[in-house]
């Protein structure tokens, strides 16, 4: 399995959580500077995966996407949408193809993320945006007998490959590639209901299921903390949006 290919289910989790707030952003930010009557903007997402992001976004850009996996770009085609196999770090398109470039869960998973978002800059006309890169140092959760999900977590994270703290380094990632971002964090609401629904899921996506019978306690003290209401599970995701030549 080639690194960041993530279950489709926990996607589209994190695409209820922070769809809205992306929509809000190409509409408020991108799209409200557009001269009327000009086309839908070009757009390429870099590292689309299943093309989850693709589709939200696709009534407000002429969006295609490119992957590092096949199978990833299969399942985007499937959907409708245009993607083909490609490497981040070398996007087969000329410079300045598109208005706008984004990723978004993209860069922890890679080697270089400098390189990456300098190629983003290469092939992009306009903007450069990283919708959502997290940052699992600054989790928060609660209550206190359940923080040892978030080491298990970041361990795991870590043995996959990934930078458990790029939503951090996003800044000085974009300075590097000689761009001056606007950095925001992304909001979230929920309520117990949500929390109870949703913290097997939440459970899974945190805990590999290769940890195996020493996590029982601390799953025992996760379902009461879901149970009681008192369950919070707290992870900023932290974007950027810069245009070349600003
Ligand atoms: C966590 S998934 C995110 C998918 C999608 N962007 C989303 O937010 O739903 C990361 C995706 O990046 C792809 N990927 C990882 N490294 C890559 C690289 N160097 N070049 C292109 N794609 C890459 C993986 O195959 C995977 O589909």
């Amino acid at each position: 399995m080639c690194a960041g290919v993530v279950p489709e289910e926990q996607l589209a989790r994190q695409r209820s959580w922070l769809g809205d707030s992306w929509i809000w952003l190409l509409r408020t930010r991108v799209l409200a500077g557009r001269k009327e009557g000009l086309p839908r903007p070009t757009a390429l997402d870099v590292g689309c995966g299943p093309g989850l992001v693709m589709e939200l976004l696709s009534p407000f850009i002429d969006v295609e996407g490119i992957d590092i996996d096949h199978r990833m770009v299969s399942e985007s085609t499937a959907r409708g949408l245009r993607a083909r196999v490609a490497r981040a770090e070398e996007l087969p398109f000329e410079d300045g193809a598109f208005d706008i470039v984004y990723c978004s869960f993209l860069l922890l998973w890679t080697a270089d993320p400098v390189k990456v978002v300098k190629e983003m800059a290469r092939v992009s006309r306009d903007w450069v945006i990283c919708l959502a890169e997290p940052d699992h140092f600054g989790r928060i959760s609660y209550p206190p007998e359940i923080t040892a999900v978030d080491r298990l977590f970041i361990d795991s994270l870590r043995r996959q490959g990934a930078d458990p703290q790029m939503g951090r380094k996003l800044q000085g990632t974009y300075a590097r590639c000689g761009l001056r971002p606007d950095m925001g964090v992304h909001a979230s609401m929920w309520n117990d209901r949500s929390v109870r629904e949703g913290s097997d899921a939440e459970w899974n996506s945190l805990v590999p299921a290769d940890e195996g019978g020493a996590e029982d306690a601390l799953r025992n003290d996760w379902d009461a903390a879901a149970a009681n209401g008192s369950l919070v599970q707290f992870n900023p995701v932290f974007y950027a949006m810069a245009r070349k030549g600003r």
